[in-house]
């Protein structure tokens, strides 16, 4: 028994180790501070409004968003654009193919936002669940739970991680970036700070802009984040009061007898 143990704590701790390396490869993720996080965590309309903006004018000239509808920019626990501007943002801003055409036409709502396969840049659909910002082998997971796996962590920091050096290799110039794994990254800085104006006058620094389209592509990757969450706290409540009655209904089942020890 004691021999199992030892042994189990001794692989607890070579896995530990082994991760805390597999982290040190990684890149530096720095923790920003989003309102969807935690476990009542919410996205902010007015960010997630910014964010597409800031996808529209820059990030969409190189990466596409396949897999997103262009009409859930509507859904009110997404960017809660009105009806009538989506159907005006689709045609102003992207073209599709029409195969009954067999030509270009402007996107309707009912169309996904377009691919971009034209420079090699990967698609930004699921981007924000395929890469982790917390991980690591600091046990708990408690920081997941609290802060999510922070993709759009790892997002934001990818964005303002450049160092400004930069390499060329076979043809190709790399990027230095504190975030990226590796250290090199062969997109050049997207965003500089005040890149996007916005009407509202909001702040377009560069950490501002790489937080607001991070937080969009995270809603991009996850537009159902507050259903699911709204539905586990639910469910831990109905386990909470499960657990009450059952512990009286064992309560009551035993105690005749427990009585009755007592008695003897
Ligand atoms: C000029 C083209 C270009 C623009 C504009 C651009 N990207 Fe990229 N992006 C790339 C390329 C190319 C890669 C692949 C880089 C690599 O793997 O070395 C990439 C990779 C990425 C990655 C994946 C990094 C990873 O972990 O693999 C993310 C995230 C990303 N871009 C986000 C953005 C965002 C957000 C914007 C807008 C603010 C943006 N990009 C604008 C070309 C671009």
């Amino acid at each position: 028994m004691f021999k199992k143990l030892a042994l189990s704590t001794a692989m607890a701790l070579g896995l530990a180790t082994g991760g805390a390396f597999a982290a040190g490869e990684g890149g530096h993720v720095e923790d920003f501070s989003f309102s969807f996080e935690g476990p009542f965590g919410t996205y902010d309309q007015a960010q997630l409004q910014r964010g597409l903006k800031i996808y529209t004018e820059v990030c969409s000239a190189c990466h596409g968003l396949r897999y997103v509808p262009i009409r859930t920019l509507g859904s009110e626990a997404g960017p809660g654009i009105p009806e009538d501007q989506v159907r005006a943002y689709a045609e102003q801003n992207f073209e599709v193919f029409d195969e009954e055409l067999d030509d270009y036409r402007p996107a309707r709502p009912t169309d996904n936002f377009p691919a971009n396969t034209s420079l090699g840049a990967p698609d930004l659909s699921l981007m924000a669940k395929a890469r982790a910002g917390f991980h690591g082998p600091y046990g708990t997971g408690l920081n997941q739970l609290v802060n999510g796996m922070g993709g759009a962590e790892y997002i934001a920091s990818l964005l303002t991680g450049y160092t400004g050096e930069e390499k060329e290799e076979a043809g190709t110039l790399f990027y230095e970036n504190t975030a990226f794994p590796g250290g090199w990254i062969s997109m050049a800085p997207p965003l500089q700070g005040e890149d996007v104006e916005f009407d509202d006058g909001h702040p377009n620094s560069l950490h501002h802009e790489a937080q607001d389209v991070s937080a969009f592509l995270m809603w991009a990757a996850e537009p159902k984040m507050m259903a699911r969450k709204q539905a586990g706290f639910v469910g831990v409540i109905f386990l909470g009061v499960l657990s009450v009655l059952l512990y009286l209904t064992n309560k009551r089942i035993w105690r005749p007898i427990k009585h009755k020890h007592e008695e003897a």
